[in-house]
């Protein structure tokens, strides 16, 4: 069974479901699992410390699917930043057709994207962000709304209003991001307009997510309300799990005057986050989540999650025919009311 959108058709996948970029867990075997199971797995570039770790990466990832997959770019503002052009030129060289690029405006790179064929998904937080992206020749865009892991943005709005915002402004099709965990989140995207859904903290709490198993059972014990948004005072907004080091930042952020990267800095390393992720320390470091851990209750494998997403949002109606996008999103309603029957339904 499948289903098309834009978005599916466009990236050559069965359900237009997406693993969004994620530093530390974006790697092969997530990648490869969430393709194999018909959506689309990406890598994340800075993940691997050279371009020529990243091409070792695409190989390995070729490796383990032969379906579609995609490598993300995290364009971030740094005193000393990666070798951009070399990470592209690793992706193009290594024959990958789809880049999300995210954290800054991709325009330097589009160009030499587009000469080698890439289609482009541009993620970003705003919808004036996304009206320039589509300007600059991007051929999708994501749309981060303030629920999502990672960087939400300044702006403050949530899913509900940004996504319809979005897709009421562009052109090339909208991929909702932020906030959804399962059929029903799926179901109320495209029902807002969007044409497919891509999430980070919901693949990380499956078998295939390179992250310690008692981290996976934070996150499935969290609520919504577990999680906490660190450098606001220094515009640049993260989202991430509500634990012992994000508590110590935000007592940093709120002392009168606030404080400096440097004083954060130690708290807040990167390595650190990664350290905590595979070593299961919980308050070891920053880690990423976003609100939809507190719809998240199990840890599947990323093909029983899309199958029973899919179960849940089609069975029912799917049978009369295959839907197109449209019909999809004009048969929403059913679609949650299908999603409750499933979970009623499961022991
Ligand atoms: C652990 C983790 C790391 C992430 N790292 C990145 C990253 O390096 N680059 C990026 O563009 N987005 C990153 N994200 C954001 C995701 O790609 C995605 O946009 C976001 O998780 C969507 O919100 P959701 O978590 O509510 O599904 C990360 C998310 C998580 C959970």
């Amino acid at each position: 069974m499948s289903m098309h959108t834009r978005v599916s058709r466009q990236l050559g996948i069965d359900y237009p479901i997406i693993q969004g970029g994620m530093q530390w867990v974006g790697v092969a075997e997530l990648a490869a699992a969430v393709s194999n199971a018909g959506g689309l797995g990406i890598l994340t570039a800075l993940t691997q410390p050279t371009p020529q770790a990243l091409s070792e990466e695409i190989v390995r990832t070729r490796q383990l699917t032969d379906r579609p997959f995609g490598v993300n770019l995290t364009i971030l503002p740094a005193i000393k930043p990666p070798p951009y052009a070399q990470y592209v030129e690793a992706i193009i060289g290594s024959g990958v057709k789809i880049v999300e690029t995210a954290g800054n405006s991709p325009k330097e790179f589009i160009a030499r994207f587009k000469e080698a064929g890439v289609t482009l998904v541009h993620k970003c937080t705003t919808v004036r962000h996304a009206l320039s992206a589509e300007r600059n020749g991007v051929d999708m865009i994501s749309i981060d709304g303030l629920e999502c892991a990672g960087h939400p943005g300044e702006d403050d709005v949530g899913g509900l209003v940004l996504i319809p915002a979005a897709a009421r402004a562009l052109t090339i099709p909208v991929i909702a991001s932020g906030g959804i965990a399962d059929g029903r989140g799926m179901a109320a995207a495209l029902a807002l307009g969007a044409e497919g859904i891509n999430m980070g903290t919901r693949f990380c709490v499956t078998q295939e997510a390179p992250i310690h198993p008692s981290i996976k059972q934070a996150l499935v014990q969290g609520s919504e309300r577990d999680t906490a948004l660190l450098f606001r005072t220094l515009r640049n907004t993260a989202r991430v799990f509500r634990n012992a080091i994000a508590d110590e930042v935000i007592s940093f952020e709120r002392r009168p005057g606030g404080c400096t990267f440097d004083e954060i800095r130690p708290l807040v390393a990167g390595a650190r986050g990664r350290e905590a992720l595979q070593s299961g320390e919980v308050n070891g470091g920053v880690i990423s989540a976003g609100q939809c851990i507190g719809l998240i209750d199990d840890v599947p494998t990323c093909a029983e999650l899309i199958t029973r997403w899919w179960r849940s949002a089609v069975t029912g109606w799917r049978r009369r025919g295959a839907p197109s996008g449209h019909e999809l999103q004009r048969r929403a309603p059913s679609i949650v009311a299908s999603d409750d029957a499933v979970k009623r339904a499961r022991p």
